[in-house]
């Protein structure tokens, strides 16, 4: 319940958009129906421990400094801890997403510098799903990107930032829906 409010205090529109376009990848991958629960309901989580980020960071209307973006990466692990209060199966599918979702396919994401499928399903799910929204949306630093330049950039990314399977599909939904 707590924890629900927390979110609420966040950025509620882009959590549950993440959700829902994790939960539309986790189906075309034919995941079954415990990881689409879980992927569905973690991803709501993936960005709560910015509850601990300061305003004059979280909406900046100027590209992080080196500094501020070394504490806006610390909401992972604020996320972590703030979710170590609950223990469920769920719950630690949740802290999975939290804990995985920068991490980028070639190795130099954060927090550990996990490569390739040493990255958990789920957080290499999430972070495609993350980024286009972020990009697709409006931010204090930037305007919505048009989605064929998100899709260009997500394009370009596979193997880089994102699981190149992964990918390959995400965009192929993507297309699908825009398309329908
Ligand atoms: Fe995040
Ligand atoms: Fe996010």
């Amino acid at each position: 319940m707590i924890l629900e409010n927390v979110l609420d205090m966040l950025d509620p529109e882009h959590a549950r958009r993440v959700s829902l376009l994790s939960m539309d990848l986790a189906r075309s991958l034919n995941l079954s129906d415990q990881d689409f629960e879980r992927i569905g309901y973690g991803a709501h989580y993936h960005d709560i421990g910015k509850i601990s980020i300061p305003a004059s960071i979280l909406d900046s209307e100027s590209q992080l400094t080196d500094v501020e973006f070394e504490i806006m990466k610390r909401h992972v692990e604020y996320g972590l801890s703030i979710l170590s209060v609950q223990t469920s199966e769920e719950m630690d599918a949740a802290k999975v997403i939290v804990g995985t979702h920068h991490e980028r396919w070639d190795g130099t994401g954060y927090p550990n510098r996990l490569k390739g499928e040493g990255i958990p399903l789920y957080g290499r799910i999430v972070s495609i799903c993350d980024t286009y929204d972020a990009l697709t949306s409006k931010r204090s630093y930037k305007s919505a990107w048009p989605i064929d330049e998100t899709l260009a950039y997500i394009n370009n990314q596979k193997g880089k930032a994102f699981d190149p399977y992964l990918t390959e599909v995400f965009l192929q939904i993507i297309q699908e829906g825009v398309l329908v």
